[in-house]
This record gives structure tokens, C-alpha cells and sequence, in this order.
């Protein structure tokens, strides 16, 4: 008997992985900043048990879930092969989100990369080993990508990249490596969450991604998605900033662009999205200073920009955007230093 607990952060994707197969396998190489305020903590104890189903009870937020503890239990079924463990012990999960419940944030990342934390470090106390090296997080990684592709990428600090690519030593399909020697700049990069919608995503994004399949750009995406990956990778070592905001945002545009010309088509930009694009790009020119836009799968904005123009850039928010956001909502995060054992 015993008791693990991670901390793990969400991440935000420069290049985005829009598309996959097999077994969630990407069908393009992505990379994303991890970020630091918005985490899971998962707490897992791990009680011996004498039936091999596995078994579990779950808590999210203090309360009883049905529908996630489904889900997760659902999930370990499909994961027993890689830890033989969950034939032997009841676990006992209770789960916690940083940032504010329905905020339209996706936490399947945060969510996915502490449970596969968990369940690493748990497999680890069992054999009698330790937990700090790169297999580790390899193996976390690895089943955090089960669970949801980009929690593959929540495992590491700052920069992490997933899926093979000729530029990215180490890189695999199966699971994220870590992206080092990126320009110090970025370490310092902050992303503002401005929350548009707190509504439930119209399309989800296992079935955006499943609609990639018949999208008559696909194979040009992703050919373009590596392209484009090169030309990012260049400016995280040389920390060319406005080429940097010129792919990450042409990536975000790009990807809401295949949603729009899937079949059926769908848009998850709402109005205060495309308000916000253009306050951005109005206010970049103006004051030439480095601030971008990108979007994940749902109408919110992370509007990144390093910390040596964060009050400017803060104030303009504060000023000109929050009239955008539901509730003038928003969330100040940061690039941040990975997950953490509790
Ligand atoms: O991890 P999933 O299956 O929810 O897919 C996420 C896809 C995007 O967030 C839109 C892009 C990305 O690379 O994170």
C-alpha cells in the first residue's frame, strides 16, 4: 500500500497536431511550450486487492464523477499489459484542476500526462527503483499519449516536441522528447489565456481529428506542418522572434482552417476571437513590439509574448480585450518547469 502524487501542466502547441492513426499516432510532428499556473494534481493510493479486474474509485474536485471515473477506468482496461500492477492493487484517485472549472481550457493534458505520472511512479515504488531518468518519463509520456496526444508533450519543462521529425534529435511517434538549447528568451515567454467561451467545445477534438481523414488538404497540411517546423525550430535557437510569430500564428489559423474545410464543416472561433486577432495584430504594428496570437481547438486566445514586454502588453489586455472574454475572464501563465512529484 502506498501513495503517489503528481503535479502536471497543460501545454499550448506552436506546431499543431491535427490528424492521426493507428493507435494515437500523429500523422504530423508538433511541439508546444509547457505551461506552469495551469495543472492537475493527481493523488493515486494504491491498495492490495484479490480479484484481477481492474478497480477503481475516483474523486474529481472533492466529488464523485461518474462519467470521468468511466473514462479513466476504461482507460487503465486498455493499459493493463504495460502495468501488470493494476491486476493486484485497487487504486484510490482523486484529481484537481488548477484553473477555473469550465473555463472551455482543455485539461485532458494536464489530466492525462498526472495519471500517467502516477502510474509510472507507482510501477517504479514496486519494483524498488527510482523515478528521475529519461526512461521514465519516456514511459509517462508514452501513456500520457494514450490517453490524449498532447499530454505526450506535458511530461517535459519549457519546450517539448512529439512526433518524428528530421530536425528533432531523439524524436519518436509513440511518445515527446524534451526540445533543449532553445534561445533563452523563451524560457521567458508568458501566454494569457483570454477565456472568449466557457461553453463545451461544439465538435470535440477525437472527432476533428478522425475528420482529417477525408479533408482535401490533408496531405498538403501535413507536408506544410513540417516545413514549418524547420523554419520554428531555426527561431527557438536563434530567437528570431517575428518569424517565430508568423509560423505560430499562421499554425493556429491553419488549424481552424482544416476545421472549416472538413466534412461536415465546423467552426469553434466565435466573433470575440476574431475581435481579439485583430486588436493583437493592430497593436503589434503599432507598438512593434513581440506579441502573438494562437488558439487551441475552441474559440479562447493564448496571446504569448516575452516577460520584458509583459506590463505593456498586460495593460493592453487589461484595457482593450477583457471586453472580449466572457466574464472578462483571463489567465496569466507562464512557460514553466515541468511537472512535479508532490
Ligand atoms: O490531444 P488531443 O487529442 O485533444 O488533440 C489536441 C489537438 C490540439 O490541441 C488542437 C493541437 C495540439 O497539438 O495540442
Amino acid at each position: 500500500m502506498g501513495k503517489i502524487i503528481w503535479r502536471s501542466p497543460s501545454n499550448i502547441a506552436l506546431i499543431k497536431y491535427w490528424g492521426k492513426y493507428g493507435h494515437q499516432l500523429p500523422k504530423n510532428a508538433s511541439i508546444s511550450f509547457t505551461l506552469e499556473n495551469a495543472f492537475t494534481e493527481t493523488g493515486i493510493a494504491y491498495i492490495p486487492k484479490d480479484t484481477p479486474e481492474v478497480s477503481i474509485s475516483f474523486l474529481f474536485e472533492g466529488q464523485t464523477n461518474e462519467l470521468f471515473e468511466n473514462k479513466i477506468k476504461k482507460f487503465l482496461e486498455s493499459i493493463v499489459s504495460e502495468f501488470p500492477f493494476l491486476q493486484q492493487y485497487h487504486l484510490d484517485i482523486d484529481s484537481y484542476n488548477s484553473f477555473p472549472h469550465s473555463t472551455g481550457i482543455a485539461s485532458s493534458a494536464s489530466s492525462m500526462s498526472a495519471l500517467a505520472l502516477c502510474l509510472c511512479s507507482i510501477e517504479r515504488h514496486l519494483e524498488g527503483k527510482g523515478e528521475a531518468d529519461a526512461d521514465f518519463f519516456a514511459k509517462a509520456s508514452r501513456i500520457a499519449r494514450m490517453g490524449s496526444g498532447s499530454a505526450s508533450r506535458s511530461v517535459y519543462p519549457t519546450l517539448a516536441a512529439w512526433g518524428s521529425h528530421p530536425s528533432i534529435p531523439q524524436s519518436s511517434q509513440e511518445y515527446a522528447v524534451s526540445f533543449e538549447h532553445a534561445h533563452p528568451v523563451f524560457a521567458t515567454f508568458k501566454d494569457a489565456i483570454l477565456i472568449v467561451s466557457k461553453n463545451e467545445k461544439e465538435v470535440s477534438s477525437r472527432v476533428g481529428h478522425a475528420l482529417m481523414e477525408e479533408n482535401p488538404f490533408a496531405e498538403v497540411r501535413f507536408r506544410q506542418a513540417a516545413t514549418n517546423m524547420d523554419t520554428l525550430i531555426s527561431t527557438l535557437h536563434n530567437g528570431d522572434l517575428n518569424t517565430f510569430g508568423s509560423i505560430v500564428e499562421k499554425e493556429a489559423l491553419t488549424l481552424h482552417a482544416l476545421m472549416m474545410t472538413s466534412e461536415p464543416s465546423f467552426i469553434l472561433m466565435k466573433p470575440a476571437t476574431l475581435n481579439i486577432i485583430e486588436a493583437i495584430r493592430g497593436f503589434r504594428n503599432e507598438h512593434q513590439i513581440p506579441v502573438f496570437f494562437t488558439l487551441d481547438a475552441g474559440p479562447n486566445v493564448h496571446i504569448l509574448y516575452p516577460e520584458a514586454v509583459a506590463e505593456k502588453v498586460e495593460n493592453f489586455i487589461e484595457e482593450k480585450l477583457l471586453k472580449h472574454c466572457e466574464k472578462g475572464q483571463w489567465i496569466s501563465d507562464r512557460v514553466g518547469s515541468g511537472p512535479k512529484r508532490v
